[in-house]
């Protein structure tokens, strides 16, 4: 897998200590709610996991699924939900867990679903933001870290299905989906 892998941008330790800082954050922003985080599956499940070690308060978990890809680097744009959420969100301080905000495409999609149900709040927290990419604003609550315009897997990130269990997150060499 790692000889797939042009440049590692954000090492395990690097990774750590940003969640760190992002959990410490949410934990002060949160004091006194009982928040529920909204992981989106399936590439966020490795940062949901380590951002709740580091969050200090009260809160709940539930999971929706979204496939907006089709298998490839670019989005379709095309949004669907393959697993709706279990919990009701109706009056709840709801956060969402993403893993790498890219054209927006999703995030849009979902925030404007999960806002018909009439959340208290409703705010993103991303692990990765390729900002350059966007094609409609998101509004970002939280980030991990700014990345360029490169196709990123590790850390839960993948390119069809591979590469979920790297534990850094790194460029993957062009050749592999070009
Ligand atoms: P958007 O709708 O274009 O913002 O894309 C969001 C989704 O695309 C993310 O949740 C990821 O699943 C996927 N994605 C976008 N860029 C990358 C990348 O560089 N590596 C892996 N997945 C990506």
């Amino acid at each position: 897998m790692e000889k797939d892998i042009k440049e590692i941008l954000f090492t395990e330790e690097e990774i750590k200590k940003r969640i760190e800082i992002l959990g410490k954050k949410i934990s002060e922003d949160y004091k006194g709610k009982f928040p529920l985080f909204v992981c989106i599956l399936r590439g966020a499940f490795m940062f949901l996991a380590d951002l709740l070690r580091e969050v200090q308060i009260p809160l709940s978990v539930d999971f929706m699924a979204i496939s907006s890809y089709g298998g490839n680097t670019e989005s379709t744009g095309q949004v669907k939900i393959l697993k709706d959420l279990d919990t009701s969100i109706k009056g709840r301080d709801v956060l969402i867990i993403e893993d790498i905000v890219d054209t927006g495409l999703t995030m849009d999609a979902v925030t404007r679903l999960l806002r018909t149900r009439k959340p208290k709040s409703l705010k993103i927290c991303t692990l990765l933001d390729k900002e350059e990419r966007r094609k409609i604003p998101v509004n970002i609550s939280y980030y991990g870290f700014k990345i360029p315009n490169k196709f990123v897997v590790g850390y839960g990130l993948d390119y069809k299905e591979k590469y979920r269990n790297l534990p850094f997150i790194g460029i993957l060499k062009e050749k592999i989906y070009m």
